[in-house]
């Protein structure tokens, strides 16, 4: 007999992030339903809290009180954003923008994670930015009058072009950007919310001539696919189960993991697909899914699963077959050296891996025998969420050095994990 369980994961990451961040900068108040509470988000709302923002709190709603562009507050400490890479980027946008000085800075991992992407460019409009060895947090911001850029981006980076669009709300003068491949487009659709003139036109994004943002508006967060995404490869993996999972969203700049679950032959539908204010959302319903076939990630797919690969890496070991991630050098930018954390994980509990500088491959069978392992995490909520699906699908006991990291982007994690094993 089937089983049939159904789960709302976590809020959608990346949308808390900027709803917190958006509404602190526009006129008015700003309801924020159903946003995420983890240890990254509530660094960003610690942040804007500490430029003079009155953000209320309770259970699953926050309220902002915005205090328009130009009312931030320089902070009477360092901004302290833990492990939060989507913070630390987006506020060095929106802070290159004031007229005061202000100093990021982060854990272990964040502190040694790329910043020159954001400083070049944030620069080169005309900002003081000083970092040690001029690529690593801590960053020291002091804002000024910013002029237009136009910027060609290197890599797709949904964090570098939004750090830019946020400047670019301060700056005097036409502001561009252009992505080699288009990276999820939330920044775009919530300042387009807000009532700031956007323009998306393929690759790239202008911004237009009204840079306001008008608050006043209520903002609903759906759950987040790439915290679904744990669940979905649980449900197409579990023998005799299906899964629903409600109300993800389904932007197509964050779908990606859709087109390799058809590739893979996973047994899908969507159903009440509906917007939410201008995002796409939707339930997920996963059943058991026999005959799996390998997968191929690369070129323009990957900004749209970026943070599906460790997840998807656990899918490809039931695959019949080789799937291969390529153009991924990114992942070793990522919460750690994802490249390097996922082939070791997945080397210890049996599977075999080819490692590339760009990706690696995956030998997948059907029924593929599971070890009993340690498995380092790095410290990486992704890479520990995974392997903890890893452990439930194969009934196999696998060890994690930490499961803290979870906390970052998905605190229930362990909680919904039990009761769709029980
Ligand atoms: C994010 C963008 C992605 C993603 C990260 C969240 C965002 O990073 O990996 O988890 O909220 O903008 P990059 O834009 O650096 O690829």
């Amino acid at each position: 007999m089937v089983k049939m369980k159904s789960l709302r994961v976590a809020s959608d990451k990346s949308i808390s992030h900027r709803a917190v961040m958006f509404s602190s900068i526009a006129e008015g108040r700003t309801v924020i339903n159903n946003a995420l509470f983890s240890d990254d988000t509530l660094r960003t709302i610690k942040a804007m809290q500490s430029m003079g923002v009155r953000i209320e709190v309770s259970s699953r709603r926050i309220e902002v009180v915005g205090v328009g562009k130009y009312g931030l507050k320089e902070p009477d400490d360092v901004l302290y954003l833990g492990n939060s890479g989507t913070s630390m980027r987006l506020l060095s946008g929106l802070l290159a923008g004031q007229d005061f000085l202000s100093i990021l800075t982060g854990d272990d991992s964040l502190r040694n994670r790329p910043m020159g992407r954001v400083i070049k460019p944030l620069r080169a409009m005309g900002a003081s930015i000083m970092a040690r060895d001029n690529d690593l947090a801590p960053l020291a911001i002091k804002g000024s009058n910013l002029k237009g850029i136009k910027h060609k981006m290197g890599i797709a980076s949904a964090q570098v072009k939004s750090a830019i669009l946020l400047a670019g709300l301060y700056a005097d003068g036409d502001v561009e950007v252009v992505e080699p491949y288009k990276s999820r487009n939330h920044t775009e659709t919530m300042l387009k919310a807000f009532g700031v003139d956007v323009i998306e036109d393929g690759l790239a994004v202008r911004l237009g001539k009204n840079r306001q943002l008008e608050g006043d508006l209520a903002i609903d967060v759906p759950a987040d696919i790439s915290s679904a995404a744990f669940f979905m490869v649980l449900g197409a993996l579990k023998r005799d189960f299906e899964l629903v999972l409600k109300d993800v969203g389904l932007n197509p700049t964050r779908s990606g993991i859709l087109s390799v679950f058809d590739e893979a032959n996973v047994d899908y539908d969507i159903k009440n697909e509906r917007l939410s204010g201008l995002e796409k959302m939707g339930d997920v319903v996963v059943r058991f899914s026999n005959n799996l076939r390998p997968f191929k990630i690369d070129g323009e797919l990957l900004p749209l699963l970026i943070d599906e690969i460790p997840i998807l890496s656990i899918l490809a070991i039931f695959c019949d077959g080789i799937s291969s991630i390529r153009d991924a050098a990114e992942l070793r930018k990522k919460e750690s050296d994802r490249i390097k954390s996922i082939c070791e994980g997945l080397k210890r509990v049996g599977v075999k891996t080819e490692e590339f500088e760009d990706g690696f491959d995956i030998y997948g069978k059907p029924n593929h025998p599971i070890r009993p392992a340690l498995i380092d995490t790095h410290n990486d909520h992704r890479i520990a969420m995974s392997f903890s699906i890893l452990s439930a699908v194969s009934s196999v006991p696998i060890e994690l050095t930490e499961t803290h990291s979870i906390l970052t982007s998905y605190p229930n994690f362990l909680d919904h994990l039990s009761y769709v094993s029980s």
